[in-house]
């Protein structure tokens, strides 16, 4: 891809070391954290996209084998990697432990499975542990590389508050120690408005619109995250003005039985596209964060060419 800049306006959470993309499933979090990173890239920015869930559907997009715990470059300024813990939690022994006979003894009894599966929020602590780790500027891990931003394709809400809650919980659970002080800096890091930032991404329907009011909430004010933007994805465009949909509906009376239905579904994506309207308008009533909006894409699948379009549209 070339390093095109545009001269639009750059969204303000580019700018954060690390922005979180949560919503409800399916609203669209994997393509809009993707869109976002195709868009930082374009702007200069070393940007890496972190999947958590391990759907692979990052690399999917570029049409590339799968990502896998590596840190892997789809695009000039571009990289992906897909967080698994179990990965995580060996990388960050192998950091930790100097004692080589420890670290072996620790992965041939199959110690940490036994210790994730009886330590309920391990998973989720290693992984936001590597989230943290690949947004260091001093990387210890070996050829780590230096980004601008991390943008992290977050679990769906449900899970998504309780991912985000993990250090603070473990750093109470682990009064002192190393667990303590590690999620200690991580929930500094994410509490951080200057460094880290959330993206709220909703859907033009009545229930995503009500989960998005109630997640900008409690990112705020449970979690003390900044919510820096709520993307309304999947908009669809008004395309007849009020006039032209009264013409529409005369022909509905018509003789001609394709052009009656032609005007039942020119009238039928009118009703939709209100109704999707009407819930914008809910949207911006509800919460306080600055809302932008992303088009539907007519197409079977999206591909790299839709991402970079929304990329094109993001804020
Ligand atoms: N703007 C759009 N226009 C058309 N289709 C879209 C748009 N955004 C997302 N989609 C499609 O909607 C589906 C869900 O999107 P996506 O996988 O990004 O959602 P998600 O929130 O990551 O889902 P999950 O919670 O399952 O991880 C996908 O098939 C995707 O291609
Ligand atoms: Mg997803």
């Amino acid at each position: 891809m070339c390093p095109i800049r545009l001269n639009a306006f750059i969204p303000d959470f580019l700018d954060k070391r690390l922005l979180f993309v949560t919503g409800k499933g399916g609203v669209g979090k994997t393509t809009v954290a993707m869109a976002l990173g195709i868009r930082a890239a374009m702007e200069g920015k070393r940007t890496i996209v972190c999947e958590v869930a391990s759907t692979e559907n990052a690399s999917r997009l570029f049409a590339q084998s799968e990502v896998g715990f590596r840190e892997v470059e789809l695009a000039n300024d571009l990289w992906a990697i897909s967080i698994n813990p179990d990965e995580a939690m060996r990388e960050y022994v192998l950091l930790q432990l100097k004692v080589k006979a420890m670290r072996d003894l620790l992965f041939r009894s199959r110690m940490f499975t036994y210790l994730a599966a009886a330590t309920p929020g391990l998973s989720e602590l290693v992984t936001i542990g590597k989230i943290w780790e690949l947004a260091q500027l001093d990387r210890k891990v070996k050829h780590g590389r230096k980004y601008d931003l991390v943008i992290v394709d977050a679990p769906a809400t449900g899970h998504g508050i309780s991912f985000l809650q993990t250090p603070r919980t473990f750093a109470a659970i682990a009064r002192v120690g190393p667990v303590h002080n590690q999620a200690k800096e991580m929930e500094q890091m994410i509490t951080d408005h200057e460094q880290t930032g959330s993206v709220i991404v909703s859907l033009p329907e009545e229930m995503p619109v009500n989960e998005t009011a109630r997640l900008e909430g409690e990112l705020r004010d449970d979690i003390g995250i900044s919510v820096d933007h709520v993307i309304m994805n999947a908009l669809y465009p008004e395309t007849f003005s009020p006039a032209d949909i009264k013409k529409i509906e005369k022909l509905g009376k018509s003789e001609d039985p394709e052009l009656r239905a032609a005007s039942r579904a020119a009238v039928s994506l009118a009703t939709r596209t209100a109704a999707q309207h009407e819930q914008l308008a809910r949207l911006r009533e509800m919460i306080s964060a600055d809302i932008s909006t992303l088009p539907f894409i007519f197409k079977p699948e999206l591909d790299l060419k839709s991402a970079r379009q929304l990329a094109e549209e993001v804020a």
